[in-house]
């Protein structure tokens, strides 16, 4: 398994420059980030969003360095919707070349506990499936018709998607995120030898914990102190696996496990070593966050038996002491404020 350090994860971005980039949730977060770096090495931006208001202002940032983009607003759950922005694409710019099937949201409901109306079970929530696995499916169905309009040898024609570290490993209390996830990486492994057959780029991306709106507060509160992965390398890892020139990696998965680089898993090495590689990174994220939850119940504790009396005075205490450790340069401080 290699990786590929960040240096070069845009080192063939002159192969972008007039193609036609559609990417659907780009008006926020990991779209917006991967929209902003395709412009910048001179692509053609559509973007699909239920945000419109976001997606009009990425592509009024793009236009204003001089690039070009359009948006419209699609609710990728709606195939018709997506059709409309597939002919958005041919109408403006005549040609789709590279598709990012990029929106997603996290868990919606909570699957593990039936609800009830009048004594009887209520139909799950399944937004979460709809947005996250029938998107991306309507996405890519209608990419891998739009992909081959007018496609000569050689040209660059890309489909990737956007798995997660959920793609691999189960998220407890994520069983719809995690179903949906896992099914991207199967969808992109059963469509990429046809593919490769036709000369198109297939790929999974899949992040650890990025700093973005889909992460709720409280997942981010357990996350504080380990490391996410930086946003503008998932852009970099979506870039890489559309544009890279080795064909022997058309059909990877693109990992960032952490805050380190990108990993490259080739097809051939997905059932081995990379399970064990997973499940050791996600078991120490398991140590770490039972740690912080371990600190939450600590504290919590100690507020229930005590009171608010006790921790007040405990952080006046550490004030104070802060305060006398530092004496000489705050009455210094405050003799300069004084003279002046
Ligand atoms: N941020 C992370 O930690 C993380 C980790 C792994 C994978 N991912 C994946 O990355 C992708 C992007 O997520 P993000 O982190 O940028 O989140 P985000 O919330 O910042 O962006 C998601 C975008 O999708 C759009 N969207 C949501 N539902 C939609 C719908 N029905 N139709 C059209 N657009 C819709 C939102 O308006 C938003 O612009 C998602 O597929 C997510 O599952 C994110």
């Amino acid at each position: 398994m290699s990786h590929i350090p960040d240096e070069k994860l845009f080192t063939f971005s002159n192969r972008v420059k007039g193609k036609v980039v559609i990417i659907t949730g780009a008006a926020n977060g990991i779209g917006k980030e991967t929209a902003l770096r395709f412009a910048s090495y001179g692509a053609k931006i559509v973007i699909g969003d239920l945000d419109i208001a976001g997606a009009n202002k990425v592509v009024e940032e793009i236009e204003r360095t001089g690039g070009s983009a359009v948006a419209l607003k699609c609710n990728v759950t709606d195939f018709d919707q997506q059709v409309e922005m597939f002919e958005l694409a041919m109408k403006k710019y005549g040609s789709v070349d590279i598709v990012v099937p990029n929106a997603g949201v996290s868990e919606v409901g909570v699957f593990q506990k039936l609800q009830f109306k009048n004594g009887r079970p209520v139909k799950p929530n399944m937004l979460t499936v709809e947005v996250n696995l029938f998107g991306p499916l309507y996405t890519a169905h209608l990419a891998l018709h739009y992909l081959q309009i007018n496609k000569k040898e050689g040209d660059l024609k890309s489909l990737i998607f956007i798995g997660s570290m959920a793609s691999w490993a189960g998220i407890p209390g994520g069983e719809m995120y995690s179903g949906s996830k896992h099914a991207i990486l199967g969808v992109m492994r059963a469509l990429h030898p046809i593919m490769e057959l036709k000369g198109i780029r297939v790929g999974t991306i899949h992040p650890f914990f990025a700093d973005t709106a889909i992460v709720p507060t409280p997942v981010k509160l357990l996350l504080a102190g380990i490391p996410l992965t930086p946003v503008s390398r998932v852009a970099g890892a979506i870039f890489y696996a559309a544009t890279d020139v080795d064909e022997d990696s058309n059909g990877s998965a693109w990992l960032l496990l952490d805050d380190g680089p990108v990993f490259q898993v080739p097809k051939e090495q997905f059932k081995e070593g990379v399970y064990k590689m997973i499940d050791e990174r996600a078991n120490k994220g398991r140590a770490a966050l039972k740690g912080a939850q371990a600190w939450i119940r600590f504290f919590r504790d100690i507020w229930r038996i005590t009171g608010k009396t006790v921790i007040t005075t405990s952080i006046a205490a550490g004030l104070a002491k802060v305060v006398y450790d530092n004496r000489a340069t705050i009455e210094h401080a405050l003799r300069t404020a004084i003279a002046n």
